[in-house]
């Protein structure tokens, strides 16, 4: 194959990653952006195997075949709330891809030795193994096979410096000292034993932070793979991968109040034990029924709906799309405000709604529709808790204070969804639900609401 067909596909390839992750940005165009990025991504594996004249044609189509078949026996099977730990063992196999890499060029060097391949040779083992095991204890807390809780490692602080310590130790050792092997095993160890000890200590509801994180490593752990042995392509699409992880990583601390060595190091904010639900409650809520919102609802001009993790919970997605659906169908202006960490995963709340056919151009992101609440006649709040607490806007002692949220105190009326007053994820009261504007409707999420569009609809034919 001609150098320049090669390099021209590698710009192909990589134009199409970039197109790809701008295309993600947006739900509407997301698919898209998957199949170009998936494009670039075949060209980028068939001309590198072709090139370097690896493996015969044989291998590479029943390579292909193989993890192409199994990723989408995964993909069509996967129930939407085990995403998170597919994707923790999806970002394990990456890291564990460039461990391979760097350790088949430490057996068998294809390329040509020099202290850049040998350095990159060490770091890609040192990232590449610690994204393995770190991942797979993702997966492992996530998919329940040990306790989600925080296993503490005595001395964790301490315990990951040195390791890490030990192992840039390690990589130095391993390129003053070219072919001594015995360096190369003892850093697969320290890396293996730092992605244990680094996220066992961290508790399961932080783990999508994690996998954030997690993703970013494999990326830059492949972004080193390819100084190894000089490969463009594999260069730029791992960086990108670690640039965007790190990206969602920050937007994940910054909308969830957290920063990111507190959720490394399991520290949660202080300050909500001390809050009395009681006091905040008491005599100030008042219950609502499906009859007396559908009554509200007959006149409203603007709505917005407000979807939690209650929302998956109760997998109502279908419902509050037909509610829409009957909504529109009376003139009513209807939007979907979409906080950045509802539910338990990115993107959780986008997903659902597109299962359930919600026009993507319905959904709002939360600086967008911040500014809207106030002209809405109603807030409909189904299975979303934190994520509306004025707490974070207006009490300081309070461990969510500066949490961006969804201002939905400012709508005339907020009607809430949900079975109780229990709190949610981050165990505080919530005095939105003590607000004059505020109506509760208690009940699961789903029944709730097709009851509130029954009502609806009963009103019209009336
Ligand atoms: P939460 O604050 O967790 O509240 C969910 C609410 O849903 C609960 O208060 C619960 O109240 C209600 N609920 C549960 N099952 C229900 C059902 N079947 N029908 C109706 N309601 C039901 O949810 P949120 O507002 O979406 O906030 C997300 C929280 O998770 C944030 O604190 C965020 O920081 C955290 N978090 C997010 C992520 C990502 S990436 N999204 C990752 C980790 C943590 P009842 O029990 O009274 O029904």
């Amino acid at each position: 194959m001609s150098s320049t067909v090669i390099y021209l596909s590698y710009l192909v390839a990589a134009v199409l990653f970039i197109l790809g992750i701008k295309n993600l940005t947006k739900p509407r165009t997301a698919v898209l952006g998957n199949r170009l990025s998936s494009i670039g991504m075949l060209i980028a594996v068939v001309v590198t195997l072709l090139d370097q004249n690896i493996l015969s044609y044989e291998w590479i189509i029943a390579g292909l075949v193989l993890g192409g078949g199994i990723g989408a026996f995964m993909a069509r099977t996967v129930q939407m709330t085990s995403m998170p730990q597919m994707v923790a063992m999806l970002n394990g196999f990456g890291g564990g891809a460039s461990l391979f890499v760097a350790l088949a060029n430490v057996w068998d060097p294809v390329a040509s030795a020099g202290i850049v391949a040998d350095l990159s040779i060490g770091i890609t083992i040192l990232i590449g193994a610690v994204t393995l095991s770190g991942s797979f204890v993702a997966f492992a807390k996530l998919q329940e096979l040990i306790s989600g809780k925080p296993i503490s490692v005595p001395g964790n602080t301490l315990l990951n410096g040195a390791l890490v310590l030990v192992g840039l130790a390690l990589i130095a050792l391993s390129v003053t000292n070219p072919g001594e092997t015995g360096y190369i095993y003892a850093l697969v160890a320290v890396a293996v034993l730092l992605g244990l000890v680094l996220v066992l200590p961290i508790g399961g509801a932080d783990m999508p932070v994690v996998i954030a994180l997690l993703n970013s490593y494999s990326g830059i752990a492949a972004a080193t793979a390819g100084f190894i042995s000089g490969n463009t392509v594999l260069i730029i699409s791992g960086s990108l991968v670690g640039a965007s992880g790190l990206i969602l990583t920050q937007i994940m601390c910054k909308a969830m109040n957290r920063s990111l060595p507190n959720v490394l190091f399991g520290v949660m904010a202080e300050g909500g034990e001390t809050i009395d639900a009681d006091e905040i409650y008491a005599g100030k809520v008042t219950a609502s029924s499906p009859d007396e919102v559908g009554m509200m609802l007959e006149t409203a001009e603007r709505v917005i709906i407000v979807p939690g993790y209650g929302l998956a919970m109760a997998q109502a997605q279908h419902a509050v799309r037909e509610l829409a659906t009957v909504l529109e169908a009376r003139g009513c202006d209807v939007k979907y405000a979409i906080h950045p960490v509802a539910g338990r995963m990115p993107g959780h709340m986008n997903v659902l709604l597109a299962e359930a056919e919600v026009p993507y151009e319905q959904l709002v992101e939360m600086d967008e529709i911040n500014p809207q609440f106030e002209q809405a006649d109603m807030a409909i709040v189904i299975g979303a808790n934190d994520v509306t607490n004025p707490m974070a806007r207006e009490d300081k002692g309070s461990p969510i204070y500066g949490m961006p949220i969804l201002n939905v105190d400012k709508a005339k009326t907020v009607v809430v969804v949900k079975r109780s007053l229990s709190p949610g994820f981050a165990g505080l009261p919530n005095p939105l639900f003590a607000k004059d504007n505020a109506l509760m409707l208690f009940g699961d999420g789903k029944k709730a609401i097709v009851d509130l569009t029954a009502s609806l609809k009963e009103a019209e034919a009336a």
